[in-house]
């Protein structure tokens, strides 16, 4: 921990560092998307999911690691000063990087090396509303309860989490016939030897075998083969 270089940043982040922006841009009335922002500008090296996903060649440490330490490092008597100080810290490295200013352990930095300036590729306002978005998002209490969620999700029957992962109920249930054929309509005409058929149009999309119905179906591929078994199966059985 570094509070000394801390102190400094924060000092300077307070007298106005920043003089590189476009300084006569500077209209505080234009909203800026901290969320877009950071997926256009950061998530090529940075992984912004919570929880993160890691890998041995991630390019630097994920987003959320990265907001919850800096955060409880940073000094200030209340939360909104210690937030007010992550920004300033966030808008100045970013523009600034240093080994000096760098909260990252050695052996971290050696890994990932120091991150490149990124001066040119981001304004001052752009990075105050991605750090402002991060201390917001990234938080250790939100990712309990993402956990928590997800225990949930992960405690149900395959073809139950697919239900409550996607928006398949909307067309095939809630449309009342008028957006989809209703599950029951689509077990009604396929049997148990048709189960590939049905998993293909869920994993492929499908379009044109239901003449009734004009708009097509996306295709979902990110479903385990647990849950499309699952579901696919769970389909045919509602056959009234
Ligand atoms: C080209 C890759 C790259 C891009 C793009 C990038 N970073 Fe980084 N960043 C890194 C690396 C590598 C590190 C870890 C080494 C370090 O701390 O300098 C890092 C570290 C950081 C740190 C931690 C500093 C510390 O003291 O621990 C912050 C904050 C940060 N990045 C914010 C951002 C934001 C915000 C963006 C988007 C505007 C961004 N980065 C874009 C590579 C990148
Ligand atoms: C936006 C509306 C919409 C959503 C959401 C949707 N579908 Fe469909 N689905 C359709 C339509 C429309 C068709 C008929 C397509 C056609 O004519 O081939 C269809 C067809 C199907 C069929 C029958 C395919 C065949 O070969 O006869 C299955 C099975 C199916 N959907 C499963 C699902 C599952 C599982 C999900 C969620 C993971 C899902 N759908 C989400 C609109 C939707």
């Amino acid at each position: 921990m570094k509070l000394t270089g801390m102190v400094v940043v924060s000092l300077a982040a307070l007298m106005g560092l920043y003089g590189c922006g476009n300084g006569d841009q500077k209209s505080e009335s234009k909203h800026y998307d901290g969320k877009a922002l950071m997926e256009q500008k950061c998530a090529q090296c940075h992984n912004l999911k919570m929880p993160p996903d890691t890998s041995d060649e991630e390019k630097a440490p994920p987003m959320y690691a990265i907001t919850v330490h800096l955060k409880d490092w940073m000094k200030g008597n209340t939360e909104s000063e210690k937030k007010a100080n992550f920004i300033a810290f966030v808008s100045s490295y970013v523009l600034h990087p240093s080994l000096e200013k760098s909260y990252c352990k050695k052996d971290m930095l050696q890994k990932y090396g120091l991150m490149p300036s990124q001066e040119g590729k981001v304004t001052k306002e752009e990075l105050e509303a991605i750090a402002t978005y991060a201390a917001n998002t990234y938080d250790q209490s939100k990712m309990l309860e993402i956990l928590k969620e997800k225990n949930r999700i992960a405690a149900m029957k395959p073809y139950a989490q697919v239900l409550a992962l996607k928006d398949c109920k909307m067309c095939h249930i809630y449309g009342e016939g008028k957006v989809a054929p209703l599950f029951k309509d689509i077990a009604a005409k396929y049997t148990q030897k048709d189960i590939e058929t049905i998993k293909d149009a869920i994993v492929h999309g499908s379009k044109g075998k239901w003449p009734a119905y004009h708009t097509p179906m996306r295709a979902y591929k990110d479903l385990t083969p647990l849950q499309l078994d699952g579901i696919a199966h769970w389909i045919l059985e509602q056959k009234q």
